[in-house]
């Protein structure tokens, strides 16, 4: 356990180093678009989906340095995607990480331009990257674009959106989790097999993984959302049962939720298995995101 905390804090570290370096305070008259975008980026997330990319590429003993700014990439569309999902129009939150969302601390308007602003600056930063060659940076640019775009990530909050106040059947409410959360952490772990040059069946291996890690990391994100109240959010109140949306709770109940949380880590156990790698810290920190209390 020590270990699995150790080797975070290690990779935390590296990744807020270079995120601090990557959205810099300018003195530009309009600071500010910086400004808000620093207080939700460099407010203390757990960091997952880039821990995922530079891990992934340790599995290939790849140079870690190389897996930096593509981990940096997949974080800030992560960022972009919380700060436009709080927004009063989507999920209406009033508290991320423990503290105000940046709706409420800047404006509406600064909120959805933050988001903007680190959509295309993680784009901006792939395509600079030049420790990475030009066919690789393409690849990781493809990924990236995939899981974020309209069957990915943007595609997963229509659904959760259309879905609010339905009851939709366990298999759609799968794919809408599976797009809205499971894409981005698909890609985080795609693209630390691409700088890693996995073979592909190590490259299939390690996506099932991430698929079911993902599934299992928004089951449980659900269950937070009742259980772990004012700790996750900064408000006693449960978002999701106020917007009415569909969760694994709200079809489910809290128990069935945990079993299938548990199923979906022992499949994911099953795919880093089949992998002939030293896999001990990905099944660490996937045994440890799933029994996360916020
Ligand atoms: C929260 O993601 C929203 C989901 C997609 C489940 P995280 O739980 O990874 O949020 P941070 O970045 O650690 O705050
Ligand atoms: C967020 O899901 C998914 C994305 C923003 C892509 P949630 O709406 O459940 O995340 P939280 O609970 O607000 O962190
Ligand atoms: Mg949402
Ligand atoms: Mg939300
Ligand atoms: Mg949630």
């Amino acid at each position: 356990m020590a270990m699995l905390k150790n080797r975070i804090n290690h990779y935390c570290h590296l990744i807020e180093e270079q995120l601090n370096r990557f959205v810099p305070e300018t003195s530009d008259s309009y600071n500010l678009l910086f400004e808000a975008s620093r207080y939700t980026l460099l407010n203390g997330g757990k960091r997952l989906r880039p821990i995922l990319t530079l891990a992934t590429a340790e599995l290939f003993k790849a140079d870690p340095n190389l897996a930096l700014a593509p981990a940096c990439a997949v974080e800030m569309i992560h960022t972009y995607s919380m700060i436009h999902d709080d927004l009063p129009c989507m999920d209406d939150d009033d508290f991320r990480r423990g503290n105000p969302t940046l709706h409420k601390k800047y404006d509406e308007g600064f909120a959805v331009l933050a988001g903007d602003y680190l959509l295309t600056r993680a784009f901006e930063i792939l395509a600079d990257d030049n420790r990475l060659p030009e066919t690789i940076r393409v690849q990781l640019i493809k990924q990236l674009a995939q899981a974020s775009g309209g069957h990915g990530m943007i595609g997963g909050q229509i659904m959760d959106l259309q879905a609010e106040k339905t009851d939709p059947s366990l298999e759609t409410l799968e794919m809408l989790h599976s797009k809205k959360t499971g894409a981005l952490i698909v890609c985080a772990v795609r693209m630390g097999a691409i700088i890693g040059q996995a073979s592909p069946i190590q490259f299939q291996l390690l996506e099932s993984f991430a698929l079911k890690m993902g599934l299992a990391f928004q089951v449980t994100d659900d269950i937070l959302d009742v259980t772990a109240g004012e700790k996750k959010r900064g408000s006693l109140h449960s978002s999701d049962v106020a917007n009415q949306k569909s969760t694994y709770v709200s079809l489910l109940g809290i128990e069935q939720a945990k079993q299938t949380a548990e199923s979906l880590q022992q499949e994911a156990l099953l795919s880093l298995k089949q992998l002939s790698l030293e896999t001990s810290f990905l099944e660490a920190l996937l045994q440890f995101v799933n029994q996360r209390t916020y």
